[in-house]
């Protein structure tokens, strides 16, 4: 059964279709690519996944949930996390604290249980920062404040932190926008491990090499609307793809 299933999704923006009758499954353990040109609903989907502001119709089901049903405190805790297009951390604290905070969500403490938190203490929530920031090259950078770190830092934190939540399903928005070849393969091998990891990814991204080399399934949205599905082989034959990003008869 799928982990996401979105049916029939649509939100509008006055008269603006942003996402137009979306139909979408994410299966478990997928590394699963949204693309299309720039205006095409991406990041509406993304929002609306995450419950930025509500769905003008249709349902969007995470592991047997209608979220569409959860008041938004408590979709916090459905296990889905995010990065966002315009990077968003909390630049007066330091890194090891953005984790922290991140760590000690509602969402992860609801999850921890009063007994596993007992157990664990702090020591158990130290060991797992300092993994992330290991596993995010940030290790020597835990006591800079955010706001202090270079671009491409600042984007494997916000990673980082959106891991610090464990979360079942992670969307990352265009997270290689900015980057140099060197940094999108270093971003490429987390994408990966992310998923070894046993969370699944819903990728945004224009970048693509990344999204052909990383993904199983990719959806391309033109005007809010899927116009096609399939393996990275598949979209990349897609006449209709081609179209789209190209325009005419490409
Ligand atoms: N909060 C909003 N209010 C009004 N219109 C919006 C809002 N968010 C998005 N839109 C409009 O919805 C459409 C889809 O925007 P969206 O940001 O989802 O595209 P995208 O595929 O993420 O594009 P990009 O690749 O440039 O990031 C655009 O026409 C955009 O202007
Ligand atoms: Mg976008």
């Amino acid at each position: 059964m799928a982990l996401l299933e979105l049916k029939n999704v649509s939100r509008h923006f006055g008269g603006v279709r942003a996402v137009d009758g979306l139909d979408l499954a994410i299966e478990p353990g997928q590394i699963f690519g949204l693309i299309g040109p720039n205006g095409s609903g991406k990041s509406t989907t993304v929002n609306l996944i995450s419950g930025l502001f509500p769905l003008t119709a249709g349902s969007i089901v995470f592991q047997n949930e209608d979220l569409a049903k959860l008041p938004t405190h408590l979709r916090l805790q459905t296990g889905i996390a995010r990065t966002f297009q315009n990077i968003r951390l909390f630049g007066q604290l330091t890194v090891w604290q953005n984790l922290w905070v991140a760590q000690n969500s509602p969402a992860d403490r609801a999850k921890r249980g009063f007994f596993a938190r007992w157990l664990g203490g702090q020591s158990g929530v130290r060991e797992e920062i300092s993994q992330l920031l290991e596993f995010s090259g940030l290790a020597h950078k835990q006591d800079e404040l955010a706001a202090n770190l270079a671009f491409g830092e600042q984007r494997r934190l916000e990673l980082a932190r959106a891991l610090a939540t464990r979360p079942t399903l992670i969307m990352l928005d265009e997270p290689a926008a900015g980057m140099n070849t060197e940094e999108i393969g270093q971003l490429r091998e987390r994408i990966l491990k992310i998923r070894t990891q046993g969370t699944t990814v819903l990728l945004v991204e224009h970048v693509m090499e990344l999204v052909m080399g990383v993904t199983d399934r990719i959806a391309v949205l033109n005007f809010g609307q899927k116009i096609a599905e399939g393996t990275p082989a598949e979209i990349q034959a897609d006449v209709a793809v081609r179209k789209a990003y190209l325009g005419g008869d490409a």
